[in-house]
């Protein structure tokens, strides 16, 4: 069998897995790394003075983590820059706030050459490489460069914009021109693949035969594959003592109040502001209803070195702020405004105890909080989905969710009302659904999709 050598600008110890600190995500490669047998190789998130190379080996839980330092100003140039202020605005639909400066190109591109020269001497010839993400469009192309013929996946956990979007990036056509040199390449939902294919076909000329994309010679498999949770262990850290104790926490401390909760890396894509708003909408258009619920949102803050975080993280202060200020009385206070983390258990608890979890992105991948929240549920008594037709999950939780457009107030009071009123054989009927697709199309399933496709050569007629 051959090894698997993971890449993504972020590792994850894998020691962490049974305090649930580590994402799904991390979880599943771990996995498949322990079966297969490999490396995970990333950035190490801490700076050095002059970049040297010097690879930190770590091992644990059967898996070998492999991690470099960067220089200050690689990280501003390639995370902060290039990564976080042109690409995930940008392929979040948010041109407004993307920023293009010719040094974040460059240190991008020096950046994902360091990682291409660090990590070279550590392939083998029948490893199978896997790169996750945008922080590393460019790699597999370095590692071409540096003379790897290895078999090279990529996959996507962000949208793929809209070719007419993306052409506002200066370095459109050559970026996509790069992932060629990918063997596979896949994202979360056919509508991020048929943007990039129709960027590929309508501005480079590629033919599309398939599932297989051709340019100037080169082919490169296309895939959809939406990313899933891993589902039995989640539904096992929702029944573990850490969920329990969370659970009857927010149980007495809600006082017989219907809880909605939302759990969201505090990110202006994850349509906080939009979701505040709607409530604040709900709350005036149903005085009835007021101190019956009250909103949990959990926003740990991200990215804090980029000036539209930290303008969406004032403007979320002042939101609640004037919101709570408006409607609180002495024994209510109408949103829990909470930046700070917790481990995946307790949040199983949360959301467990949550009658409605709120999950409105304006533009997400996947987005992995909203199959979380199905699959913590109490099956005899499960709570509702309202959930943003622009995330990714969308196109598979359609059956159950109560969908929304996040950007209408009026839509997000309406689905509010409808999930508190709804009937408990509707919501167990919904539920089923969801949790039919959280389970069968798991992260196992996902891993196993890609890598199926990754390690064994699609073949095309000549
Ligand atoms: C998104 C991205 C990931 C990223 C995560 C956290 O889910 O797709 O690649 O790791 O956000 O963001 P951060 O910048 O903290 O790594």
């Amino acid at each position: 069998m051959s090894r698997l050598i993971i890449i993504s600008n972020r590792v994850s110890a894998p020691k962490d897995s049974h305090s649930g600190a580590q994402g799904g995500l991390a979880v599943a490669l771990s996995a498949a790394l322990r079966e297969n047998g490999g490396i995970w190789f990333g950035w190490s998130g801490e700076t050095i003075d002059q970049f040297n190379g010097h690879i930190h080996f770590q091992q644990g839980g059967g898996v070998t983590t492999a991690m470099v330092d960067l220089e200050e100003q690689d990280v501003d140039e390639y995370y902060n820059g290039y990564a976080n202020r042109t690409l995930w605005p940008l392929f979040h639909y948010r041109i407004d706030l993307a920023e293009y400066e010719r040094g974040f190109a460059g240190g991008y591109q020096r950046v994902n050459d360091r990682f291409a020269d660090t990590v070279r001497p550590l392939v083998q010839p029948s490893d199978v490489i896997w790169i996750q993400d945008y922080h590393m469009f460019p790699l597999g192309q370095s590692l071409r460069e540096r003379g790897c013929d290895n078999r090279i996946g990529f996959f996507l956990h962000i949208p793929w914009p809209p070719r007419r979007l993306l052409g506002a990036l200066p370095e459109a056509a050559e970026l996509v021109r790069t992932l060629f040199a990918y063997d596979v390449i896949g994202f979360h939902t056919q509508e991020w693949l048929d943007s990039f294919c129709d960027y590929a076909i309508d501005d480079l000329g590629a033919q599309l035969d398939g599932d297989v994309l051709t340019l100037d010679g080169r082919q490169l498999q296309v895939m959809a594959a939406p990313i899933g949770i891993d589902t039995t262990e989640f539904v096992a850290a929702s029944k573990s003592p850490t969920a329990r104790l969370a659970y009857r926490r927010m149980r007495d401390s809600a006082v017989g109040r219907d809880l909605i909760v939302g759990v969201d890396r505090l990110d202006y894509s994850k349509g906080l502001e939009e979701r505040f708003l709607g409530y604040e909408r709900f709350l005036q258009e149903h005085p009835e209803e007021r101190k019956e619920v009250f909103l949990l949102q959990i926003a740990p803050p991200s990215r804090g070195a980029v000036e539209s975080y930290r303008k969406i993280r004032a403007t979320l202060e002042g939101l609640s702020g004037r919101i709570n200020g408006a409607y609180a009385d002495v024994d209510w206070v109408p949103i829990r405004y909470v930046n700070q983390g917790y481990p995946r258990d307790q949040l199983a608890g949360i959301y467990r105890a949550a009658r409605i979890g709120l999950v409105t992105p304006l533009r997400d991948g996947m987005n992995l909080v909203a199959k979380e929240y199905v699959a913590a549920q109490d099956p005899a008594d499960p709570g509702v989905l309202i959930l943003s037709r622009f995330a990714g999950a969308a196109a598979q939780l359609e059956g159950g969710a109560v969908l929304i457009n996040p950007y209408s107030a009026e839509e997000m009071s309406d689905a509010i009302v409808q999930a508190l009123k709804m009937d408990r054989d509707e919501r167990i009927a919904r539920w089923r659904t969801m949790m039919d697709n959280v389970e069968g199309e798991d992260v196992i399933w996902w891993r196993k999709k890609f890598t199926d496709a990754l390690m064994a050569p699609a073949k095309v007629d000549a």
